[in-house]
């Protein structure tokens, strides 16, 4: 696993929290931003968007995962290579990612303010969602 962190991680760390910015969070002001580096090297990013109506709010993981599945850039065939993340990522983001991402794809976290020391933490996919549904 790469534990250094890389002027590429450092980027998509600064993308993730960038995106945090524009988060649509006006009832739990907890704002989320997601970066996640793709196949072809390009990065998609999301912000969590909340709705008066809660259950309709996405995650900014998934919001990430949306846009570039309808960019034509993200598929089984295309696996992500790094997500990186303000939050820790939901269960039901992590099920979505592993539709598409190997186990074993990098996740970095970095806290918007300052989580864990401002220090980036980083895991696995699989560290987090051990066992994803299949079909
Ligand atoms: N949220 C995310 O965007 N990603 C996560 O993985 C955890 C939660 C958002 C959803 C909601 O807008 C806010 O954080 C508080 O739950």
């Amino acid at each position: 696993m790469q534990t250094v962190i890389t002027p590429e991680i450092k980027n998509l760390l600064n993308r993730a929290q960038q995106a945090a910015e524009t988060a649509y969070a006006p009832y739990s002001h907890f704002q989320v931003g997601a970066a996640l580096l793709l196949a072809d090297g390009s990065v998609s990013c999301g912000c969590n968007v909340e709705n008066a109506s809660y259950g309709a709010t996405v995650c900014a993981e998934r919001v990430a995962v949306f846009a570039a599945v309808a960019a034509g850039k993200l598929s089984p065939a295309q696996s992500p290579q790094m997500l990186t993340v303000t939050a820790l990522p939901c269960a039901l983001c992590l099920q979505v990612l592993a539709e598409f991402a190997k186990p074993d794809m990098p996740i970095w976290i970095v806290g918007k303010q300052g989580v864990n020391g401002g220090q980036p933490q980083h895991f696995l996919l699989k560290d987090l969602l051990p066992h994803a549904f299949k079909l």
